[in-house]
Order: C-alpha cells, then structure tokens, then sequence
C-alpha cells in the first residue's frame, strides 16, 4: 500500500519499521471515535465554507456507512495502514472518490488522535464507573445481610476491637465511592476538545472548533494548540485514578484471601470463584482474588511507564506519544475483567458468622471497653487503661478470658468492678454501644447504607 508521503520520499519503507511503527492493531479500537469525530469535523468544514456542503454531504454518508460496516464485521481493518486515522480515511476515499480527499483539510492526526483518545477514555471510563457501582451496590447488600456479624477488628493484623462484617465491608465501599469521584474529576478535566490544534500550531483556515466541541459532547476547547497536541495528562490522570482502584481491590482480595483461608475460616468463596489443585484434592484456591491482587502490579506499572515517556518529551507530538495507547487499554481492560469478577464473587460469598464470632473471642479485643466501663465509674482514662493491662495479664497467666475471670479477681484490682461489667464486656455491647458516628453499632451501619445508596442513585 502506498503511503500518503510517497511524494517526499524516493524509497520505500523497511517492513520491519513498517511493522514497529504501525499502531493498527491496538488504535483500531477508537475506530468509532475516530468516524464520529471526522463526522463533527466535516460538518464544521462545510459550515465554515471550508468544503462544500454536497462533499461533506458525502463525507458523512461514507463515514456513516464505514462505521455500520465495521460494527456488523462487514469491513474489517487493513493492517497494512499505519493507523486506525490513515485506515479511515483511505476507506472513504475508496468508497467516495475525491471528496474523501478534503476531510483532512485544517487537521492533523495529532489533533485527531489527541481527540480520539479523549472520547475514547470518556466512554470506556463511565463504563468503569457503572461497574464500579455495581460492586459497591453488591457490597452494599452483603453489609446489610451482616450487619450483626461479629468479628474482630485488627490493627497490625491482631485483633483489636469488635467490630460487624457489615461495617468492615461499608469501609471497602466509600472506597470505591470515592475511586468513581476520582474517576469523575479527571473526567471533567479532560472533556475539552483539542480538534483544530491540527498538527501544532493552529490553521489558517476559519475553522469553528466550539462548533465541533459542542457536536462531540465536550464542555470547550482546549486553548493552546500546542498543548492540544501534546497533553497526555488525562491518560496519566485516569490511569492513576485506575491504579487506586486496583489499590483498593487487591487490599479486599487479601482479606479476601486470608478470610478464606483454615486459620481464619470467615468466608468460604463460591465454586464459581475458586479453583481446585491438579494433586492436592483437599484444595480450594482463590485464584481470582489472587489474579485481582497479582494485576494490580500491571495496572501501576502502565501508568509508571506513561509517565517515564511523557518525561522526556519536547512539545509538541512525538512519536513516543503512540505508547500511550496500549498501556491505557491494558490498564482500562484489567481494571474492567477485575471490576467484572469481583462483584459476583462477593454476592455469592458465604459468610461464617460462627467462626467469626469465635475468633472475636479471643484476644481480649473488649478490655478497651473495660476500660472505658472503669472511667464511667469515675477513673481518669490512664489509670483505668493500667489497671486493665494488669487484668489482661493476669489472665493470660491463668489461661482465661476477661468475660470469665470472677468478679473477685476483678475487686482485687480495683473496688469500682461490679457485677454489671460483664454485660459491659459482652462482645454485643462493645459493638452496639459504638455509637459515635462513622462507628460499627447498627444505626451506624444503616445511616452509612442509606448515604452511599443515595450516592449510587444519583
Ligand atoms: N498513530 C499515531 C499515534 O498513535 C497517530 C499520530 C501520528 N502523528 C504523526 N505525526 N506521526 O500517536
């Protein structure tokens, strides 16, 4: 095939370089942003009297026909043009003849594929987002469902305090609460049309680029047309925004992991989401929880590598810019395959209640709590916290717990202890009596419910 610079150059180009320069095989994915944003520029063109209105008549009509071909498998990419921008206009040409020719006027592929990229990340991101929603409006039902589960709360991974299942998953879901409002923001940065920065420096032809930011659902233009084309920031944003949610998916996949494990023996994980052992057949592995937790390095090291590119850089385009592409698509399809699989394993995860409140136990995760019953008789916070370490002590040494030392071991320690501290220490009381807002008692649960389920509905 020849190149459109063919005039220029007396020799042809190496296969090989052929083949390492071309980005078909992965910008053919924009294949949509691309036509409709050649639909928006032509339409321009010819309201600008920049064209004609019967060629970019027949611009549209060709364009129109191109995407409906390429949705239905009809036409398919010729991978011998370098880009998805050159396969598109060739196209047109071959079906319309000379007015394909002028769609190019007051463009560059700079612009064009700054623009591509844009509504391309636009719709793939909002399509993160919903899937982002509906993990958290799953996470939503299993807190509900678990809002009386006791388990314990750790801190370095001992346990420390009561807490329910319901209000360690509510933590997971203002995550991704605000992973979406990330998601949003950089969103919102982004949707400016840089169309009509052409190749870098602007055009000499009366073009109206409000007119095709307008048409392509942008809230403007970008200004400079040398940062047009040479701005990736909203990649590296998203990517980043991606990343955090990677982040956060791959801490629930550890807990994910280790609740399911024998020692622990919280959750048991559906069939559907676990794998067997090829020799060990007492073996269910998580493998999906670890797949989340193991891509997650990919999803940063996409946007470490974007970000190692764009340093170096001098404006306005260069060809290194083309790597931006297939680190954002990995980035974009491993966060959506793992968005995809997570919801359903968490819906039909088993919760284990029993072992869970078994493990809420042990490990004195209520002598805060007897503390706290000490200041309410009238001892200042330290002293009250003194004494307690001393009980705990006490009953490591004869291998008991707080809830069944006797009241007199208690009076030796102080004369404040009565027989009411043992309601006070009940698990179900050092949860329910967690009543500061944001804490695990119910109401706090249903009131954190109901706000992220407003969130989701609007
Ligand atoms: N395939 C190119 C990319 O993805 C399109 C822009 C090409 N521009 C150029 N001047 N070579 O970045």
């Amino acid at each position: 095939m020849e190149k459109m610079w063919a005039g220029r150059f007396a020799g042809t180009l190496d296969k090989e370089a052929d083949d390492f320069n071309s980005s078909i095989s992965f910008d053919s994915k924009m294949y949509r942003e691309d036509i409709r944003g050649s639909m928006a520029h032509a339409a321009m063109l010819s309201a600008q009297n920049i064209i004609s209105v019967e060629d970019a008549d027949k611009i549209i009509a060709g364009l129109e026909e191109i995407l409906s071909d390429l949705d239905s498998g009809k036409l398919m990419f010729n991978l011998d043009c370098e880009d998805i921008h050159m396969f598109v206009e060739a196209e047109l040409t071959a079906r319309i003849g000379d007015a394909g020719k002028k769609l190019h006027t007051a463009r560059s592929r700079n612009d064009q594929v700054a623009l591509d990229v844009r509504l391309y990340l636009r719709r793939r991101t909002n399509e993160l987002i919903e899937l982002t929603k509906k993990l958290i409006s799953v996470i939503c039902d299993k807190a509900e469902e678990n809002k009386d589960a006791i388990m314990p709360g750790y801190t370095h991974l001992q346990r420390a305090q009561p807490i329910t299942f319901g209000h360690h998953l509510l933590a997971y879901a203002s995550m991704f609460v605000r992973d979406i409002g990330r998601m949003e923001d950089a969103l919102k940065r982004m949707n400016l049309s840089p169309l009509g920065s052409c190749a870098l420096a602007g055009t000499t032809y009366n073009t109206d680029r409000e007119m095709v930011a307008k048409a392509l659902d942008f809230d403007g233009i970008v200004i400079n047309s040398l940062d047009g084309v040479s701005d990736r920031d909203f990649c590296l944003e998203l990517m980043s925004a991606y990343s955090v949610t990677m982040m956060h998916l791959s801490r629930f996949s550890e807990e994910g992991i280790l609740w399911s494990s024998w020692e622990f023996k919280f959750i048991e994980l559906d069939d559907a989401y676990t794998t067997g052992s090829s020799i060990r057949p007492q073996k269910k592995n998580p493998d999906m929880a670890e797949l989340v937790r193991g891509k997650t390095g990919r999803v940063y090291g996409n946007l470490m590598a974007l970000l190692t590119t764009l340093k170096g850089l001098p404006l306005a385009y260069n060809k290194d810019m083309q790597e931006d592409k297939e680190a954002v698509f990995d980035s974009i399809e491993t966060l959506e395959k793992c968005l995809s699989v997570f919801a359903p394993m968490i819906a039909t995860m088993r919760v284990n209640r029993e072992n869970m409140y078994k493990a809420a136990q042990g490990g004195f995760i209520n002598a805060t709590d007897l503390a706290d019953y000490l200041v309410r008789k009238g001892l200042p916070f330290r002293s009250a916290y003194k004494i307690v370490g001393q009980i705990v002590a006490e009953c490591i040494a004869k291998k008991t717990v707080l809830d069944e030392l006797p009241l007199e071991a208690y009076k030796a320690h102080s004369e404040l202890f009565d027989n009411d501290l043992y309601t006070d220490i009940s698990l179900e009381t050092c949860v329910e009596k967690r009543i500061s807002a944001g804490g695990t008692c119910a109401a706090s649960i249903d009131s954190q419910l109901c706000h992220i389920r407003k969130f989701l509905k609007n």
